[in-house]
């Protein structure tokens, strides 16, 4: 992958701009991530965080709001907390009132001008997308997006997932992104891409050449994608109830680990390259008709749900599903591509198994299927395993199932892992956009999952399952 590092507008100062900086994903994500760098020294030398909310908050307040996150959630080297703390500053500002943006432009001109240089600013938006049109609008009519110079500093926009909540949602947003900013400025994350299995699929399967010519429907049989979780809605009910499991990891998550394990190799291992291959993957998969999708496709919802605070009592929302999806790449005709998630699950597994078919000529007799397996454990696992076959020590020619492994944590030091959003925000600094998703990435996601959300919701087909915590709502 690029190095981007090295770059002169890497070592400039750096100003990063958060906008719902009292939120959830500070205090579950981002926090961290920016510690993590700064201890590792990662960040650029001159760097300044300023907070942006509604609250009535100051500097100091800030401060020990973010001290207090840190020491609840056991940070390591408490006697770095104050001078890492000592770069956030805050801005009071209603998101929705332009006035608020013109008086964060003044501040950071007032810095600009104490550095005597134009810096890069970095806004990312941590607050509910039903904002994002807002605040883009205001950030882009205050100036704040607008780079100094082609020289200077650059500016860049950060917004998370859900992109939309259809296709029509995720058009207009694209439409409003792109006349506010160009592509190279925006940074959509799908934080799944940050982690480190994930960024070593790629390497994985163009790596190893003895993959190559096996990797595609002539060996394949099928390939089976499980993001499975033991925890519920845990208080995230009334945002969950109006999308589901579906959209919640299936739209984002699962449909980019698909697209990394079936796109064709890019040309170059370059940001645009790797984007492109991603997004036809995408753009392969048969959109379902509406029997399709009846037949294809299942959905579940655990007991209880209903009870959840901000859920409504008759909904039917799923928290579970499973579908049966098909590509037309070549490579990949007639191969079921199966994605299954669901919430209160027995156990955390997120993962990706691809079967190959039977062994053609088999010589020797075993009790059950003669299949490899790769077995791709992305969480809470990181590991990749082989099913194999060998013959067993002795006399007769019996042939028994054996495993070869590789287990990232136990094969490298604790030290060298890096957790997904610290991978990503220091790749947003760096400008390196492979992490990213593009915006025909993100259309050509809601395609195919668009009729299978109507026909569920529409049709009411094919029925919720209603299943108990703890147990898969196919069993
Ligand atoms: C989020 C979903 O995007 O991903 C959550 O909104 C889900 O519902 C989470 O639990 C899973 O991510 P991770 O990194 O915890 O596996």
């Amino acid at each position: 992958m690029h190095d981007f590092s090295h770059s002169s507008k890497f070592e400039l100062p750096t100003i990063f701009v958060i906008l719902g900086v009292t939120g959830d994903l500070v205090k579950k994500k981002i926090l961290k991530a920016l510690y993590h760098l700064y201890r590792k020294k990662r960040l650029p030398e001159r760097f300044r965080v300023y907070g942006f909310s509604r609250r009535d908050y100051d500097d100091v307040k800030l401060r020990s709001y973010l001290r207090d996150i840190m020491l609840d959630n056991d940070y390591q080297d408490p006697e770095l907390f104050d001078e890492f703390l000592a770069s956030f500053y805050y801005v009071q500002g209603d998101f929705h009132i332009r006035t608020a943006y013109k008086n964060l432009a003044k501040t950071l001109g007032r810095i600009d001008g104490e550095w005597s240089i134009c810096s890069n600013k970095l806004f990312y938006l941590a607050v509910p997308p039903a904002s994002y049109s807002d605040i883009v609008t205001n950030l882009h009519e205050s100036g704040l997006t607008k780079p100094c110079s082609p020289q200077e500093g650059w500016t860049r926009v950060i917004l998370e997932k859900p992109f939309g909540t259809d296709l029509q949602t995720a058009r207009d947003l694209d439409q409003q992104l792109g006349q506010l900013f160009q592509e190279e400025q925006i940074y959509r994350v799908d934080h799944y891409l940050g982690k480190e299995t994930v960024k070593n699929i790629l390497v994985f399967r163009f790596s190893n050449l003895f993959l190559t010519p096996s990797w595609n429907k002539n060996y394949i049989e099928k390939i089976e994608i499980r993001l499975l979780e033991k925890i519920g809605v845990e208080g995230r009910g009334e945002f969950y109830d109006k999308i589901g499991a579906l959209r919640d990891v299936g739209q984002n998550h699962m449909l980019q680990l698909l697209g990394l394990f079936i796109m064709d190799q890019p040309y170059k291992f370059i940001p645009e390259d790797i984007k492109n291959k991603r997004s036809e993957a995408l753009a392969s998969l048969h959109v379902m008709s509406e029997q399709e999708v009846i037949k294809q496709t299942m959905r579940g919802q655990y007991e209880g749900y209903t009870k959840e605070e901000g859920v409504d009592p008759q909904s039917k929302t799923e928290t579970y599903f499973h579908i049966t999806a098909r590509s037309e790449l070549p490579d990949f005709v007639g191969v079921p591509l199966i994605l299954e998630s669901g919430k209160t699950q027995k156990c955390e597994k997120i993962e990706v198994e691809v079967t190959f078919k039977e062994t053609p000529l088999c010589l020797y007799d075993i009790e059950g299927d003669q299949k490899n397996t790769f077995h791709y454990h992305i969480k809470p696992d990181e590991k990749i395993s082989m099913k194999f076959f060998a013959k067993k020590p002795g006399f007769d020619t019996e042939i028994a199932e054996h495993e070869l492994g590789f287990d990232y944590r136990k094969a490298y030091e604790k030290n060298l892992f890096i957790d997904d959003y610290e991978s990503l925000l220091f790749d947003i600094i760096k400008g390196d956009q492979t992490l990213f998703v593009s915006t025909e990435e993100i259309l050509n996601e809601w395609r195919f999952i668009e009729p299978i959300v109507q026909t569920w919701r529409e049709m009411d087909k094919p029925k919720l399952k209603i299943y108990e915590k703890g147990k898969n709502a196919r069993t």
